[in-house]
């Protein structure tokens, strides 16, 4: 099929590399033309295992191109992907200014008949919206149907997300334009719902605030551990084993960061409150995570009784997991803004973060390794659960410090 997608954020961007890799036909669009260029190298904006590979088989193979022309990436489209962001607004609701650009551009642009599919995540009732803009402005007599494909990858993951996903969700209002989008991802072999819009743009905020609220549930477990002598790791492993209860996302840490999870949790709060429904449970898993990162640097401060001026300290992983480039919500931010307002002086590593504007004016030296990192330092930071640094020689690593205290921020190392 021949596959037209708007906006190459991490979503819009796979979603094109997965299809033209199965055999459809892609064409990319973004505004931005530098990014255009990059891609149509073959060269991923973004830190994405696997993903630059695809990217050059695929642009190799005719399969996939990039483009900033409208008219290119619309003209043989039998199905466009609205993947374009939905940033965080002032008041917690997704901003939902670039999702309606993409309708009208859609409505104004498109001369055939075409089925228009929602990746980005909206609230509910967006789907609906994106099928009024487009009716109300595009050529009189077409068929153009909306459709709901909400999207489940992990950054770091998102390759192999997109091929092995536990499910494929499709919210539809029209049978012909569900099975067309149904008939796209067919050779995937992922099993398929199909539900109507409202519900599918449901399924992704209620999933993604569920689990959320999972790890806020640790993580406030942990914390009742420490204090009890009982160990996270263990009780996440006997909970885990309850298959009701599921092992995954009961990793305790520093509490969630990335583009999703706090962004999503807010605007399924927002769409609560709006509707008067009570979702204090999601309400308290926010409040959870920002006390996470408070309580880990009140540990470090804690241990240097109170006062941390002049003290060395190193921070190992900027990322706000491993495996991505992603600072957005990193707890990195957080940890190093609050220690450095006390007076520490801070060292970073971060095996792919080299330097980020999230970090913009803070003073603070980016360290080339992680034994420059933690050279003469008086505490380590374990922020980020890079394998590099869970599979470190610590016994080694140490020797460089200056006797240093270890803060496992992932409860994952071995000693
Ligand atoms: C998340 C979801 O997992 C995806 O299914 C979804 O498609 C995506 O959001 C999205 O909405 O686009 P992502 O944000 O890339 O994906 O990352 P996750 O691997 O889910 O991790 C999110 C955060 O939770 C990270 O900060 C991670 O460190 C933290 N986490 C995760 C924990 O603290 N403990 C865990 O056990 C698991």
């Amino acid at each position: 099929m021949n596959v037209g997608i708007i906006g190459t954020g991490y979503v819009g961007l796979v979603t094109g590399a997965v299809l033209s890799e199965i055999g459809h036909v892609v064409t990319c669009l973004d505004i931005n033309e530098e990014k255009i260029n990059t891609l149509n190298k073959g060269q991923s904006p973004i830190y994405e295992p696997g993903l630059d590979e695809i990217l050059a088989r695929n642009i190799e193979a005719n399969r996939l191109c990039f483009t900033t022309s409208t008219q290119e990436a619309f003209a043989q489209a039998d199905i466009i992907f609205i993947a374009v962001g939905t940033p965080q607004g002032e008041d917690g609701a997704a901003d939902l200014s670039y999702i309606e650009q993409a309708a009208k551009d859609i409505a104004i642009n498109v001369n055939h008949n075409v089925i228009v599919v929602v990746k980005s995540t909206v609230p509910v009732g967006t789907n609906d919206r994106v099928e009024g803009i487009i009716h109300a402005n595009m050529t009189a007599g077409l068929q153009i149907h909306v459709v709901s494909n909400p999207e489940f990858l992990r950054e770091g993951h998102a390759i192999n997300d997109t091929f092995y996903g536990d499910r494929i969700v499709i919210g539809a209002e029209d049978s012909i334009a569900r099975d067309k989008v149904e008939s796209l991802f067919k050779s995937l072999n992922i099993p398929i719902m199909h539900t109507n819009r409202r519900s599918a743009e449901m399924i992704k905020y209620a999933s993604n605030a569920f689990l959320g609220v999972k790890i806020s549930y640790i993580n406030q477990i942990s914390n009742l551990c420490e204090a009890l002598g009982a160990d996270v790791n263990a009780v996440a492993d006997g909970m885990g084993m309850d298959h009701r209860i599921g092992r995954a996302f009961l990793n305790a840490g520093l509490g969630y960061g990335g583009s999703c999870f706090p962004k999503d949790t807010e605007a399924l709060i927002y769409l609560a409150s709006e509707n008067g429904v009570n979702l204090s449970i999601v309400q308290s898993a926010i409040q959870a995570n920002s006390e996470q990162r408070y309580i880990y640097v009140q540990k470090v401060i804690n241990h240097f009784k109170g006062e941390v001026v002049g003290k060395k300290i190193a921070i190992l992983g900027l990322a706000f997991k491993p495996n991505t480039d992603d600072m957005r919500e990193a707890p990195s931010i957080m940890i190093i803004k609050e220690l450095v307002a006390r007076g520490a002086e801070i060292s970073a590593y971060d095996p792919v973060v080299k330097k980020s504007p999230y970090l913009e004016g803070i003073k603070l030296t980016y360290a080339a390794t992680k034994e420059e990192c933690v050279s003469e330092s008086d505490a380590i930071l374990l922020v980020t659960e890079w394998s590099e640094f869970i599979e470190a020689d610590w016994a080694k690593l140490m020797t460089y410090s200056n006797n240093a205290a270890v803060f496992d921020g992932r409860h994952i190392l071995k000693f």
